[in-house]
């Protein structure tokens, strides 16, 4: 259980809120490609400033030493436009600017602090150690150290960052509740369904390029009796293809470069294990000098070019199976949509999800990119905005800020709008 917004009043209080509004950025030019996340939190910012609420919002953006790593300046723009209220950029996370703006808000107003991720706290990785002690240990950081003590409430609506436990994320938790926001309780309360109780029959579609994530989910939800059917694409097939003694050529180097040769073993478990619970290309979409040639996977014939898509009878083999489900589960593309020729596996699977009654989950940032280039977002049922948090979530792990967020429910649940 969680401690929600609903069960507070904010009127007259500061609030931190931690969001996570990391997107993708042009380094040329610093404009935001895809400003989802922004938008996904804008409700709870607007029900927070509605009833009164300071709210001092905290985000990271990218990583030291990465391209896109910038300010937050551009993410107050289009929030402010968003949000249609002014939100006020501040170039500080804790020094002397930061509180002495937080002081000097009225009720209602919006204050977006600097990336935290421009202080060396929240980048070190020692929380890694720390498993359940993490909020009073990044709580003692010199970051949070100097602000706590302004805010009387900490709401976190960060779920896609949900799977870290950084300072900004879980430190302000050691000294006020800790609240999930509306996005954070709603991916909770949809991905939760899916796990413990999913109409039957549930499909998961796993691609992409993060096989060992996907392979943690299958072992996950097959071994919960959770999905009927798992439909597999991408590198996680080409693991499982390996699994089953296929010859697939210098397709395997890539698979070793990506460090997952380890994983054909458990992929060899899996199969003896749940056996036709697991369901395979039967044809893929080579890249030959640019252009797409599909062929039929055969046990005797060696794939002597790079594998850039799933094939036509397997986007139709694959339809069928989402079409007699009830919930269908996508993380991960189908192939290299990114480049037309073998965008068709992707966009199959996308216009399967969007033509059935079935209830439709999308998880990761490239599925759900590639929904919005075929046009077919809004034809899902839910569209995360967690990429690694939201695959951890569907492999059964415990995410160091929803562990945060239950202790808090635990400790002051009695006190309910009186805290
Ligand atoms: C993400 O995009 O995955 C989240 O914002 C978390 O960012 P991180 O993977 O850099 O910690
Ligand atoms: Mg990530």
């Amino acid at each position: 259980m969680l401690l929600t917004i609903d069960n507070f009043d904010f009127k007259g209080k500061t609030v931190a809120l931690r969001v996570d509004i990391n997107s993708p950025i042009d380094s040329q030019n610093e404009i935001i490609l895809d400003d989802a996340r922004i938008r996904a939190c804008s409700d709870t910012i607007t029900e927070l400033s509605n009833n009164g609420a300071k709210v001092v919002i905290m985000a990271h953006q990218s990583r030291p030493g990465k391209k896109d790593y910038t300010t937050l300046k551009s993410h107050a723009e289009i929030l402010s436009k968003v949000l249609n209220k002014e939100v006020k950029y501040v170039d500080d996370m804790f020094g002397s600017h930061a509180e002495s703006t937080i002081i000097n808000m009225e009720d209602g107003d919006i204050v977006l602090l600097e990336n935290v991720r421009f202080y060396a706290e929240e980048v070190l990785k020692d929380w890694k150690k720390w498993k359940d002690d993490t909020p009073k240990k990044q709580g003692k950081t010199l970051m949070i150290r100097k602000i706590h003590h302004l805010f009387d409430y900490f709401i976190n609506d960060a779920f896609a960052a949900a799977h870290r436990a950084q300072p900004s994320l879980v430190g302000l938790a050691y000294y006020v509740p800790a609240i999930a926001g509306n996005v954070m309780y709603n991916e909770i309360k949809t991905l939760s369904k899916v796990l413990n109780n999913p109409e039957k029959p549930c499909v998961f579609v796993l691609g992409g390029a993060k096989a060992d994530d996907s392979i943690e989910v299958i072992k996950n939800v097959l071994s919960g009796n959770i999905a009927d059917k798992i439909l597999i694409s991408g590198i996680v097939a080409n693991i499982f293809l390996l699994a089953k003694g296929y010859d697939i050529g210098d397709n395997k180097a890539v698979v070793e470069s990506m460090g997952y040769l380890n994983q054909i073993e458990i992929a060899e478990q899996l199969i003896a294990t749940y056996g036709d619970k697991i369901v395979f290309p039967i044809d893929v979409a080579l890249n030959i000098d640019g252009e797409r040639k599909e062929v039929d996977l055969n046990l005797n014939e060696k794939i002597e070019y790079p594998i850039y898509d799933m094939g036509s009878k397997t986007i139709e083999l694959y339809n069928g199976h989402i079409k007699n489900a009830k919930t269908v589960v996508a993380n991960g593309p189908a192939g290299v949509f990114e480049n037309k020729n073998f965008i068709k596996g992707t966009e199959g699977i996308l216009n399967s999800m969007a033509e059935t009654d079935a209830f439709t989950i999308i998880g990761g940032g490239h599925l759900s990119a590639a929904a919005a280039v075929v046009g077919l977002d809004k034809k899902m049922d839910h569209i995360s905005t967690g990429g690694g948090a939201c695959i951890e979530f569907l492999a059964g792990k415990t995410l160091p800020v929803i562990k945060v967020l239950e202790n808090s429910y635990n400790k002051y649940r009695q006190y309910g709008r009186n805290i």
